[in-house]
């Protein structure tokens, strides 16, 4: 049996909501770039952010450690670890497009058992806890039922890293001729919750970050849907992810034919 996480659940809402709320009052304000990458930012405000979602979990969970995007928090082999992203979507809020969320994981004994994800300028906050229902702003979610390619809406990271980004464009090219419309968000938590209503119907990215999915993962399997993560050999915590609606036939989508000699 599933112990009972409301509390935490009620923490990390708590937590994302009042992130949210610091990030969409900044929102049109000139940010300060901590460092820039030829793909990706870094932003003053992906620091304070962080620092505020941590002071209220530490404040109700001050045994609980913390693993974010911008550094760690207690020890890593705690037996319970939020894992955090204060902005997915990083780049997005820099150029002023609002599509970007807050996500909150909660992992216990290696094992994430619940997630939240917020999106601030939608008000649109996504949960779960594992065994229960995905809820949006607490309301039942569900996958999307379309088991044909040809039919489906799906996201193709373009993704931070060197050498990802065009693993990507490769990526997209094959796969938009066999379904109705290719999307990138710019976010890999929303994207997730997007599957989880049935926005969208799957979502393929060569390389992200744990704190990237962490939260939206547990949402999506709540919601009906699958997610695989391959880990990579020199980081476990990064690696590439195919996520569904556990319908399509998305595996034999991705296929690429042999290149001919
Ligand atoms: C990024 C977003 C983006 C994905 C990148 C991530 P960040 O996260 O999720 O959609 O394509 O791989 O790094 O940096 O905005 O937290």
């Amino acid at each position: 049996m599933t112990p009972d996480y409301s509390s935490q659940l009620r923490a990390a809402v708590a937590a994302a909501r009042t992130a949210g709320e610091f990030l969409r009052a900044r929102f049109a304000d000139v940010k300060q770039v901590n460092a820039e990458m030829p793909h990706d930012l870094k932003l003053q405000l992906d620091r304070d952010t962080q620092q505020l979602i941590a002071r209220c979990l530490l404040a109700e969970y001050p045994d609980y450690a913390i693993l974010g995007e911008e550094g760690e928090t207690g020890s890593m082999s705690a037996e319970a670890l939020w894992i955090v992203d204060p902005i997915d979507g990083t780049v997005n809020y820099f150029y002023g497009i609002p599509i970007f969320c807050v996500s909150i994981a909660l992992q216990v004994k290696d094992r994430v058992v619940l997630g939240c994800v917020y999106d601030p300028m939608q008000d649109e906050c996504f949960t779960a806890v594992v065994g229960g229902a995905a809820l949006l702003n607490g309301r039942a979610i569900r996958v999307s039922a379309r088991q044909r390619m040809a039919e489906a809406v799906v996201f193709v990271g373009h993704g931070s890293h060197d050498g990802s980004g065009a693993e990507g464009v490769r990526r997209f090219a094959h796969i938009s001729s066999q379904v109705r419309k290719v999307r990138i968000l710019g976010s890999a938590a929303l994207t997730l919750c997007y599957i989880a209503t049935g926005r969208f119907d799957a979502y393929i990215e060569n390389r992200i970050n744990l704190w990237d999915f962490a939260a939206a993962r547990v949402i999506l399997e709540c919601a009906g849907g699958k997610l695989e993560f391959t880990p990579e050999v020199a980081h476990a915590r990064q690696g590439s992810v195919i996520a569904w609606n556990g319908q399509l036939p998305i595996h034999a989508a991705l296929e690429m034919p042999t290149p001919q000699a």
